[in-house]
């Protein structure tokens, strides 16, 4: 355990003294809570507010990625599903569910999952996705091993919650939770906001750490043994998500590309959507912020949007290409967000605006690390159901509509 002096040498390298301002007026066990959160955070991540050190401000060139479309898929659909459905009878797909998120968005104060999305019916986020999965489960005949991601701040809920629900009807033996990282959570000025004079304010370092996170839990060794070749990695609160889904896995296995992502097409040129691309001829997400107007405009020969393919977070990546890239460092994105922090009369304050930055690796940034990425289009009135609002675009009451519009009952 770290003593007083090293958690000071260790806090000036990063100009962040303040954390141990009122360390001499704890009592011992918050000194150990303390100290055993100074040695257990990567203080390096701060770095990043540095532009020149962070490495994610510098883009390479893009160029348009192509799709397998709905109509390519239409044509060839018997013969991807025939080979997706023998890869799940033989084991060899898996699927992550990405849940350590905040939902801060959504204003929710347990796991997004939780969050009842049924009106009439007493349908959850978790169960809506849990039935989607169940489709292929009974197709294939085989369970799917499902691993979701947690967060310290919502492991506890979320397993209770499964537990409770009796998995909503999934072979519990098939489920397995593991927790993600945490980073530190800044002011604007760079300074590290406490929670309390004893705890630093922490939260989930994004999704990108989905597989080292898994790893450091002792779960590659299962999915090794268990023959898993393919890993579907979707998010939390896309209630329509097709999951581990025959078509795409049949899709890219037949294709012989390394890793696929399912992509809707834009809506507009000025959706805010993150588009699947080449960046210096690999896979790439050029995200909305990024494109130029020019990007956003430009059409092809067919006068169709160039970059025309927004990804859904709905991603297949092959096991060895991950553990080949597990330790390689991914970029680091600052998010401004509301954290709850301590202030300098030592009050609990909830902000209701933005206050700080928080540190995230993302998801995204994993298929740039891929020699090459299948766009396999999907219809996205059928697929694609965000939740991330209370109100408005992308929220509750937009995703019930298209449950409803969907055939599920709500
Ligand atoms: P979002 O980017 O929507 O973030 O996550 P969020 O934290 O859930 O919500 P806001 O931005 O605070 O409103 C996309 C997916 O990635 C997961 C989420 O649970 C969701 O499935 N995620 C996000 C993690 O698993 N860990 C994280 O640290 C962040």
């Amino acid at each position: 355990m770290l003593d007083r002096e090293n958690a000071i040498r260790i806090l000036s390298e990063y100009g962040q003294e303040h954390i141990m301002k009122y360390y001499d007026e704890l009592n011992d066990d918050e000194k150990k809570e303390l100290l055993g959160q100074i040695e257990l955070i990567d203080f390096s991540v701060l770095d990043n507010l540095d532009a020149e050190k962070n490495s994610n401000s510098v883009r390479g060139t893009f160029a348009p990625l192509g799709a397998v479309t709905i109509n390519d898929i239409a044509k060839n659909s018997e013969e991807y599903i025939k080979t997706g459905l023998e890869a799940i009878k033989a084991g060899k797909a898996a699927a992550v569910l990405l849940a350590g998120g905040q939902g801060t968005r959504l204003g929710f104060d347990k796991p997004k999952g939780m969050f009842r999305i049924g009106v009439d019916e007493e349908l959850y986020i978790f169960q809506c996705l849990i039935n989607n999965l169940m489709d292929v489960v009974k197709l294939a005949d085989a369970w799917v091993p499902l691993y979701i991601m947690t967060s310290e701040k919502n492991n506890s809920d979320t397993i209770n919650f499964f537990r409770e629900k009796n998995y909503f009807g999934y072979n519990p033996d098939y489920v397995r939770f593991f927790i993600q990282d945490m980073a530190p959570s800044v002011d604007f000025n760079g300074k590290v906001l406490m929670e309390s004079k004893s705890k630093i304010s922490i939260s989930p370092n994004g999704n990108g750490g989905w597989f080292s996170s898994l790893v450091r839990a002792g779960l590659l060794d299962e999915i090794k043994t268990k023959g898993v070749e393919w890993i579907n990695v979707f998010a939390v609160d896309n209630v329509l998500q097709r999951i581990a889904d025959p078509g795409f896995i049949g899709a890219v296995i037949k294709s012989g590309l390394q890793s696929g992502g399912k992509v809707v097409s834009k809506a507009d040129p000025d959706e805010r959507v993150g588009v699947l691309c080449l960046e210096d001829g690999m896979p790439s997400i050029v995200e909305y912020y990024e494109m130029t107007e020019e990007m956003r405009t430009l059409l092809d020969e067919n006068g169709e949007l160039a970059y025309k393919y927004g990804v859904i977070l709905n991603y297949l990546f092959n096991v060895s290409k991950l553990e080949e890239i597990c330790d390689n460092k991914m970029p680091v994105h600052i998010v401004d967000k509301k954290i709850p922090y301590m202030n300098e009369n030592c009050e609990f304050i909830t902000p209701d605006k933005p206050n700080g930055h928080k540190f995230e690796t993302l998801v995204l940034d994993m298929v740039h690390m891929q020699d090459s990425c299948l766009a396999y289009e999907v219809v996205r009135e059928k697929e694609f159901a965000p939740v991330k609002n209370a109100t408005g675009v992308d929220s509750v009451e937009t995703a019930r509509e298209l449950l409803k519009a969907n055939g599920v009952k709500i």
